[in-house]
């Protein structure tokens, strides 16, 4: 396939977004606080910043350097690299998995649909005047996720939201978008972590995320962080591998890659620093209070901090809860597109087509996942519900599988003249490190992932 034939992100600032626009989303704002707050806090964030700096950048890189150079959607760019071996598998197992991952945060994106129009409407306002203790935002978070109609409407309309942008196409949707939004966010959770360190449980927060307890170190622990690493910088299954076919050829990958992980870590540290102080504020929260962490703790943080001037209380809420929602929605965007492609691409379907089947296919599946809250709660596997189930099988399995291949790939297969060219922009642009970029691709990585799966599985114990 020519270049020419396929479309391309306009500008080096739109690719530096784009993909951090993919990267920034609920992975951040929603799953981040949660795993941390199960994982005991700063012991996980100190993993999860080892495995974002040895792990997630390079191959982040890898993906880039994999996609931009096949110009292919993330299964054909296995095929084009290596023809007629199994590696096509790891390109298929990427749309898998982002098929799957797309019918659960939907999910969650959805709650953050309802939860701006709650916003809009001044319910919040109206719910924390009732109750000072926000006991009320706890019972109305339970309540909504186990209603049937609901969440599941939401789902559909996120969903419908998505494959609007993606009928749209490449740049006039996922670009232009991007590039707006992303400076919005970051501003207004600069404000947020002000307020949130005014409330009166900071400190307790603050010890939480930033003093270490390494004796909470576990098998559990480092597997998580490692997942959620992988989640949050959309790697593993080829998403950025996709976006990165769409890349222009004198795109710098080494520094997209370390602004994308960085931008993506600081987001997610924000979250933190706003989550953790108000659930220490709140007698009803607790860190592990699981999916629903942020959903309880955010308008408390809003009442907390705006409280006493009730239509600031609104704005920020409002503003933030539109925010969130244009975040998950970059980020669905990223994750229905490389399905999309894969579809029209290997069954040369239209784009419409191919979006069409992806849409529906996740609403099912989504619907299940909702429902897995309140009506099929009873139906688990493995001791978890539909929803745990994907989180878990995806995040934890999926992902890091696919980044232990897809550096063994970068690493082992590719011709080392086709890494190089990639990196350094056929030598027109230095590449420091290249040496220690491999070793890890060769060695760290694989073996990395390899270790924690095996201590997973007990078959190797080492923590
Ligand atoms: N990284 C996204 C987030 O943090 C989620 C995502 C995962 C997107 C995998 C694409 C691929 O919200």
């Amino acid at each position: 396939m020519k270049t020419g034939e396929r479309a391309n992100f306009g500008s080096k600032i739109g690719i530096v977004l784009a993909s951090a626009g993919s990267a920034v989303g609920l992975g951040n704002i929603w799953r981040f606080p949660c795993e941390t707050g199960e994982n005991g806090g700063a012991a996980f964030l100190l993993v999860y910043l080892l495995c974002v700096l040895m792990l997630g950048v390079p191959i982040m890189i890898a993906e880039f350097l994999i996609g931009r150079h096949s110009h292919a959607n993330t299964a054909l760019a296995y095929k084009i690299l290596s023809p007629g071996t199994p590696w096509r598998w790891v390109g298929r197992m990427g749309v898998l998995a982002g098929f799957l991952i797309l019918s659960y945060y939907a999910v969650v994106a959805g709650w953050t649909l309802d939860y701006t129009v709650q916003a809009v409407a001044n319910r919040f306002n109206v719910m924390a005047a009732s109750d000072s203790t926000g006991q009320v935002f706890t019972e109305y978070f339970a309540r909504f996720v186990a209603d049937p109609w609901w969440p599941v409407a939401y789902l559909a309309l996120f969903l419908l939201m998505t494959h609007l942008v993606i009928v749209k196409g490449v740049e006039k949707g996922i670009e232009r978008s991007s590039k707006i939004l992303m400076p919005v966010l970051f501003l207004i959770l600069v404000v947020l972590v002000f307020c949130s360190l005014s409330m009166p449980g900071a400190a307790a927060g603050m010890e939480f995320l930033l003093k270490p307890d390494f004796s909470k170190v576990d098998s559990q622990v480092v597997l998580s962080a490692m997942g959620q690493a992988f989640f949050s910088m959309s790697l593993g299954m080829g998403c950025l591998c996709t976006y990165a076919s769409y890349f222009r050829s004198d795109a710098n990958l080494a520094k997209t890659a370390l602004s994308v992980g960085l931008i993506d870590t600081c987001v997610a540290v924000m979250a933190g620093l706003i989550i953790f102080p108000a659930v220490f504020s709140v007698a009803s929260l607790t860190p592990e209070a699981g999916p629903s962490l942020v959903f309880i703790a955010l308008p408390n943080i809003f009442q907390a901090a705006f409280g006493g001037v009730p239509v600031l209380a609104y704005l920020f809420s409002v503003m933030f809860y539109v925010l969130l929602v244009l975040a998950s929605l970059t980020s669905t965007i990223s994750l229905h597109e490389v399905v999309t492609a894969y579809l029209s691409e290997t069954y040369h379907l239209s784009r419409a087509k191919a979006a069409r089947l992806v849409t529906a296919g996740c609403l099912v599946l989504g619907c299940l996942c909702s429902l897995s809250m309140g009506v099929f709660k009873e139906y688990t596997v493995f001791g978890m519900n539909f929803f745990d189930l994907f989180d878990y099988v995806t995040a934890k399995l999926m992902l890091p599988l696919g980044g232990m291949l897809i550096a063994f790939f970068a690493g082992w297969v590719l011709d080392r003249r086709i890494v190089w060219g990639e990196v350094t922009n056929e030598g027109s642009i230095r590449f420091r490190g290249f040496q220690l970029f491999i070793f890890i691709l060769k060695f760290v990585a694989p073996m990395g992932i390899g270790l924690v799966f095996l201590n997973e599985l007990g078959l190797f114990r080492w923590l």
